[in-house]
């Protein structure tokens, strides 16, 4: 936890862009699993994080935008709890971490609303994300659980996104903690990989260095010989030589700050020569991507940058053909390359998109586009110093895409489908870094984690 000037320092700055009524922002509740009283790992809500700070379960935050003051609801630890929990801080003790004075007890919140509501003051509220936070947001404000989005305030969402994507120093540190962690992750896997161990082993090598150097996971670890497959949560696969591993994983810290890198790894330590023409390609196009990335450029043309460079690599391989500018504009590189090319990443790892997507990566200057592919794209806008963004390219060959496209001869003046279907073996590449936008440019957050051919190679040589 930061200090408790932070939180004061943030909700401050809240309050200045926004006028009338209260802000109030639920905490998370404890999720059961399988029976009430066994739970999944406690996450709390990121923007009760942001600017309230704490990590406990059932809590809520009152901002009020009149009187300027802060309100924390939430209960005091009977006996009962401290016979299974331990010794805990008061309320009040809590609330001082965060710089608030003025605490409650739960059961109070209900009239506080009330009477807030009964004088026509404004209750702003975000989208709640979590049934059991639609079901208390709907008895509190009296409005249908299906109906709160549309209650949910624009003004606030807009002012937190315009807090939260502007990334200081003490957060810069904390997800700089994360990247390294994701160094220790990611080295590992590489040295793991090698023919004869399953995905499930080093899925659960990673998992453990994320529990033991951080506070987890930052989303379920991506690891898979079937790397075609953007999200492949399953690892019941054994490694065999000469095939890809894609590695995609990051961590969280006890503040909940997030790393998220990926690497594509050669089986038992040496990439094919057609294995490294389309590593190389993509490699390329994020090292490319980075460099283009800096203040004032929108993220969407470095998106399509990327997109050009994979689409001039695949041409030059073959696989693609005629004009590339061209091809890009039709979208005939979403082939290979079906998703977007990043997205923010700070207290969430798609940071804020509970939010909204659109109030996140886009704005009055850039609409997301209907074209398959780049509408997969999360971050568009332009690019401000504090930005925190993973840069993720990538080239798949997914068996059904290609056979869809092909049936139906889609851009087949750009494709070469007899060339494609010779890697329909192939699986996918993924290399993604994550960096921070600076008054000049951008830096790759973190200890570099081996990324050019020879060092990934390296890296798996070593062994474990
Ligand atoms: N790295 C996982 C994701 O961005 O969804």
């Amino acid at each position: 936890m930061f200090e408790a000037s932070v939180y004061t320092h943030r909700r401050n700055a809240l309050r200045s862009l926004l006028k009338n009524g209260i802000i109030f922002l639920p905490g998370n509740t404890e999720a059961p699993m399988n029976y009430p009283a066994n739970t999944y790992h406690f996450r709390q809500d990121s923007n009760f994080l942001y600017f309230f700070g704490l990590t406990q379960p059932d809590l809520a935050g009152i901002i009020d935008l009149d009187n300027g003051t802060d309100i924390l609801f939430g209960n005091n630890f009977g006996i009962e709890d401290i016979i299974w929990m331990g010794p805990q801080p008061t309320m009040e003790e809590r609330a001082a971490l965060v710089g608030v004075e003025s605490t409650h007890p739960m059961d109070e919140l209900k009239n506080y609303i009330a009477e807030t509501l009964a004088k026509g003051r404004q209750v702003h509220f975000i989208p709640p994300y979590r049934a059991e936070t639609q079901l208390w947001l709907s008895s509190l404000l009296g409005i249908r659980p299906s109906f709160l989005k549309n209650y949910a305030s624009p003004q606030l969402i807009r002012a937190i996104v315009s807090l939260r994507e502007i990334k200081d120093e003490i957060e810069i540190i904390e997800i700089e903690r994360m990247v390294d962690v994701a160094h220790m992750m990611h080295t590992t896997a590489m040295q793991m990989a090698h023919p004869g161990i399953t995905e499930q082993e080093i899925f659960g090598r990673m998992e453990g260095i994320a529990l033991s150097k951080a506070h987890g996971t930052s989303f379920p670890i991506i690891l898979s010989v079937n790397g075609q497959t953007l999200h492949n949560h399953s690892h019941g696969n054994v490694l065999t030589q000469g095939r890809l591993m894609v590695s995609d994983a990051g961590c969280e810290s006890a503040d909940g700050y997030c790393s998220d890198i990926t690497r594509t790894i050669p089986v038992g330590g040496k990439f094919s020569q057609k294995q490294k023409d389309i590593y190389q390609i993509v490699l390329a196009a994020n090292e490319t991507a980075i460099e283009e990335s800096q203040p004032g450029v929108f993220y969407r043309d470095v998106h399509l940058k990327a997109a050009l460079m994979i689409s001039a690599g695949l041409r030059d391989l073959g696989l693609m053909k005629g004009n590339v500018e061209d091809a890009v504009a039709a979208g005939a590189h979403a082939l290979f390359f079906p998703h977007g090319l990043g997205h923010q990443m700070g207290l969430d790892v798609h940071d804020m998109e509970g939010l909204g997507e659109n109030f996140v990566g886009y704005d009055e200057e850039v609409h997301r586009s209907s074209q398959f592919g780049l509408a997969y794209l999360r971050m568009a806008k332009r690019l401000k110093p504090g930005h925190v963004i993973t840069v993720e390219p990538g080239i798949y060959f997914i068996p059904a895409l290609i056979q869809q496209w092909k049936e139906q001869n889609l851009h087949a003046e750009f494709i070469d489908y007899a060339q494609v279907e010779k890697y329909l073996d192939f699986g996918g590449i993924r290399i993604e870094d994550d960096i921070l936008i600076t008054p000049d440019g951008c830096r790759i957050l973190g200890k570099p984690i081996p990324k050019s051919v020879a060092d990934v190679e390296t890296e798996v040589s070593r062994g474990l």
